[in-house]
């Protein structure tokens, strides 16, 4: 009886589309920018992956789960000129958007869910750092990967920031799912192949170190 209970109770369900967007406008609606634990000033290790691709300035790169993030800001300012911001917090992109100012207008703003995104367009580049990993769901997982065959061009680049196995159980009070690359590239499947792998260490605003795994993957 009691592990019929704790089974029951013990399986967590998967996170609804509504139920995943008012987490996060709450999130950026009552905490400042610098106060959320995945902060960063400069978007580190992602820029200096971005540049070991040699993509031109004129590659349409898009950020998934972008939030407010100064990935955009970054790539502006080295004079990337098609950006686009994905996320599923209108609050996010609020934040970020009035951030930029008038910078903003040359950005696309796509408020999605990944999972159930429509591209319109496809892209040299496909950014995420900590958004795959809240997709604790198999079915989740699968629409993002198809998500990510059908916005992505032939020969781009996917690099994909996660906790590792060695890195925090939760984030933003959410399960997540930690990778090493090979689980990664075993989630993506054999259309996209991994070119880099690295850890990186994150220090949180408030000095805590969580441990991650960024990887690049080239599409066949
Ligand atoms: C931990 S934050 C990271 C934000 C940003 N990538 C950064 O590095 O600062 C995770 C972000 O993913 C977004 N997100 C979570 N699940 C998502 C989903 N299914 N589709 C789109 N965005 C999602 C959240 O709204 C949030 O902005």
């Amino acid at each position: 009886m009691i592990a019929a209970i704790t089974s029951r109770i013990g399986k967590a369900q998967p996170m609804t589309d509504s139920s995943r967007r008012s987490h996060w406008d709450n999130v950026y609606t009552t905490r400042h920018e610098k106060d959320v634990s995945w902060y960063q000033d400069r978007a580190t290790p992602s820029l200096d992956l971005i540049a070991l691709t040699s993509l031109p300035t004129d590659a349409e790169i898009i950020d998934i789960g972008g939030g407010a993030s100064r990935l955009v800001d970054n790539l502006l300012g080295a004079n990337f000129k098609r950006l686009t911001v994905l996320d599923l917090s209108a609050a996010a992109l609020g934040a970020a958007r009035q951030r930029l100012g008038a910078h903003a207008a040359s950005v696309k703003w796509v408020v999605a869910d990944v999972t159930a995104w429509q591209p319109l367009q496809s892209y040299d580049l496909w950014h995420d750092r900590a958004a795959l990993h809240f997709l604790t769901d198999g079915a989740d997982q699968s629409a993002y990967v198809e998500r990510m065959k059908q916005a992505l061009k032939p020969a781009g680049f996917a690099i994909i920031g996660t906790f590792a196995p060695d890195g925090p159980e939760r984030c933003s009070g959410l399960p997540i799912v930690r990778y090493d690359p090979s689980d990664l590239a075993a989630t993506l499947g054999q259309e996209f192949e991994l070119i880099d792998a690295r850890r990186h260490q994150h220090v949180t605003p408030r000095g805590a170190v969580q441990r991650f795994q960024f990887s690049t993957f080239r599409r066949h």
